[in-house]
């Protein structure tokens, strides 16, 4: 299965990309953890990147295409992988496709996470996510069952994303509005787009891209 997650900021890709991970049996390919695991790790492309994704705004086309597809090379990659975060502009989503077409590899669904710009801002800023597994949470929507403990691993601090602020978050939907969103009718006229009602809950976001899928 080789699946893209397409919506906006806070949408719910990371989090249903989770979920799929256990029930399609395949990779999670988030270009989000992969940037912040180099800025975190002080690489040069992480210094490169740092400053753009603060300001909330994208990342150059040929740093993404390059990671993508280094990435998409490895044998863990084999039997599938969901994309959450790339392609998010044509010049990606074009890339993508020459790619495919070398290994002989068929894109199999597109999922559109539909979401209203306000509350995804209300999304992000509650975010946060337990530093020692990644596992991620929601001071509204997903807290862990007990609170101050991770679920998962029984970890006890959380980190927040720098990005995850109001004034952040106004670049960020301006980057999903100019230049990510004309990939629907992209992927619309390639009959794989399916589109899901972000704005349910994430149990019944989960029910419809399993129903689309
Ligand atoms: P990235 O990390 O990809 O961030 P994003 O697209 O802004 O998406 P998020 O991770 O913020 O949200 P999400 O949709 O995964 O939502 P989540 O599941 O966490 O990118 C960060 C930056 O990296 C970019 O700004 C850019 O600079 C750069 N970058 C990355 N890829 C790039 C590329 N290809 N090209 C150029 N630049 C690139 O959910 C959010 C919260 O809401 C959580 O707390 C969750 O619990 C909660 N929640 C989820 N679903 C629901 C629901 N249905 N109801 C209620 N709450 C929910």
């Amino acid at each position: 299965m080789k699946l893209i997650l397409l919506g906006p900021p806070g949408a719910g890709k990371g989090t249903q990309a989770q979920a799929l991970v256990e029930s399609l049996g395949v990779v999670q390919l988030s270009t989000g953890d992969m940037l912040r695991a180099a800025v975190a790790a002080g690489t040069d492309l992480g210094k490169r990147v740092k400053a753009i994704m603060e300001a909330g705004e994208l990342v150059p086309d040929d740093i993404m295409i390059e990671m993508i597809a280094e990435r998409i090379a490895e044998p863990d990659c084999a039997k599938g992988f969901i994309l959450d975060g790339f392609p998010r502009t044509v010049a990606q989503a074009t890339a993508f496709d020459r790619m495919l077409e070398e290994k002989s590899l068929k894109l199999d669904r597109v999922i559109e996470i539909q979401v209203e710009d306000l509350p995804l801002i209300e999304r992000v800023e509650g975010r946060f996510t337990c530093a020692s597994c990644g596992e991620g949470y929601h001071e509204r929507f997903k807290r862990p069952k007990r609170d101050g403990i991770c679920d998962v691993c029984g970890g006890t601090e959380f980190v927040r994303r720098k990005d995850d602020n109001g004034e952040t978050m106004k670049a960020r939907l301006k980057a999903y509005h100019d230049q990510t969103a004309p990939l629907l009718p992209y992927y619309r006229g390639r009959k794989v787009l399916r589109t899901v009602d972000g704005m349910a809950s994430i149990e019944e976001v989960k029910r419809q891209i399993g129903a689309a899928l």
